[in-house]
């Protein structure tokens, strides 16, 4: 038996026989204590039970020679695995048990296969292969159980961590308001859709043709030189050249070559030219277009509207009239004017003394506009005996300066909230 005491290291305690288990509960070990004669029952388990890592050795080695003692002798291997299973509680003991038990090399498992299967006896064979069957079923269960375990855990611990305390209060987040152009678009938006007018929009990167052209400019017309235009670097060889469009314009020959007449459109966007900037200059600025062309649209329906509008955006007291101006792209051209909504058209501000907005002049100049020439109809295939119409293009940084008292240009682009706020 001098194998049987052989040294009880921990190892041999953890493997078989845990250090803290009472003499009754070893008691359970006696499957191979039923082979054995001997009277000391007691003291032959103690010592059975430090037997070194007993899936290493045989059955005959073991002296398990009966199918009820094959079954104990399972039953203990299933317990000792069912008591490490339930102390595992991290990823590295669950490898660890993994390993030690079901490890193809030299997991217990394993060795129960080479060891106590292999050379059973042919009595005990069919047993010890049957048991041997449920044990391996039982351990896959273990692992699975274990594994599925460590997985909720996991879960549970990131649950925790990450759990939303819905009666914390919010974040306050600051909202924006919309720019004061964006109102003011959408002001002039809203005049004309009341009179049937609809928005389009259009690219602020154009071809000559479109910004230049087609609004019977042509190449060498003197009127280009007036818009100094920002044109794009392009690789040698480029089909067409390309610009930064320097009026909403372009958008009334893109309009009409897709609809037939009657057309009525607003264009807002914006424009650049190659300006210095100053109180009243900048280099983009914003635009919005109209245009109405129709089969029998007068001169008196163009300032009818226009005068419908200036009523509406500065208010009813507000007069309009026009001066003859010139644009190739209309014809009579004219410049609008407003009388002076801040000293009502007086020229002299309510303290006395000149008026600061007009200077005296008791009008403002507005925008140009006028009749559609109708050299650019020829653009567009529409039918210039028989359709007319207007266009006016309004500058609306100027527009919005004059409504809401503003003296510089260039605060509409530097961002400082503290003008922002004043237009919420
Ligand atoms: N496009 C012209 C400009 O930017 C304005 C305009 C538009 C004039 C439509 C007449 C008709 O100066």
């Amino acid at each position: 038996m001098a194998h049987c005491h052989s040294e009880r290291s921990e190892e041999s305690l953890f493997v078989f026989g845990a250090a803290s288990a009472t003499l009754s509960s070893r008691a359970k070990l006696l499957p191979w204590g039923h082979d054995i004669s001997r009277p000391y029952g007691v003291m032959y388990l103690a010592a059975m039970s430090s037997v070194e890592n007993p899936t290493e050795k045989t059955l005959a080695e073991l002296r398990v020679r009966t199918p009820e003692s094959v079954t104990s002798l399972f039953a203990e291997l299933r317990e000792k695995a069912n008591k490490e299973q339930r102390r595992i509680e991290k990823a590295e003991q669950f490898e660890q048990f993994r390993v030690k038990w079901v490890g193809r090399k030299s997991g217990i498992l394993t060795q129960v296969t080479d060891n106590w299967l292999k050379p059973a006896d042919a009595g005990l064979k069919r047993i010890v292969g049957q048991a041997l069957n449920e044990f391996r079923n039982h351990l896959q269960s273990l692992v699975e159980q274990a594994r599925q375990d460590l997985d909720a855990r996991a879960t549970q611990v990131a649950d925790t961590r990450e759990r939303v305390d819905l009666s914390l209060p919010g974040v306050i987040r600051p909202i924006g308001s919309r720019h004061l152009i964006r109102q003011v678009f959408q002001e002039i938006e809203d005049i004309f859709f009341s009179i049937g007018f609809s928005v389009v929009e259009g690219p602020e990167i154009e071809t000559p043709y479109y910004n230049f052209e087609a609004l019977n400019i042509p190449e060498f017309h003197p009127v280009r030189d007036d818009m100094d235009t920002f044109y794009i670097d392009l690789p040698k060889g480029a089909p067409v050249p390309l610009l930064l469009r320097t009026h909403t314009s372009p958008m009334q020959i893109r309009t009409m070559e897709k609809h037939k007449p009657p057309v009525r459109v607003i264009v807002p966007g914006k424009v650049y030219r190659r300006d210095n900037p100053d109180a009243t200059h900048s280099f983009m600025f914003h635009q919005v277009e109209g245009l109405a062309v129709d089969t029998d649209i007068t001169f008196c329906d163009f300032t009818g509207t226009i005068e419908y509008f200036v009523k509406q955006f500065f208010g009813p007291s507000v007069k309009t009239r026009f001066r003859p101006s010139y644009f190739p792209f209309t014809e009579p051209s004219v410049e609008f004017d407003a009388s002076c909504p801040f000293c009502g058209g007086t020229g002299t501000a309510a303290a006395g003394g000149t008026c600061s907005k007009c200077k005296g002049a008791a009008w403002i100049e507005l925008f140009g506009a006028g009749m559609v020439d109708p050299a650019v109809y020829g653009f567009v295939n529409y039918d210039a005996k028989k359709v007319s119409g207007f266009a006016f293009g309004i500058g609306i940084d100027r527009l919005a300066m004059l409504k809401y008292g503003i003296d510089d240009i260039q605060v509409f682009f530097q961002n400082d909230v503290r003008f922002l706020r004043q237009f919420p």
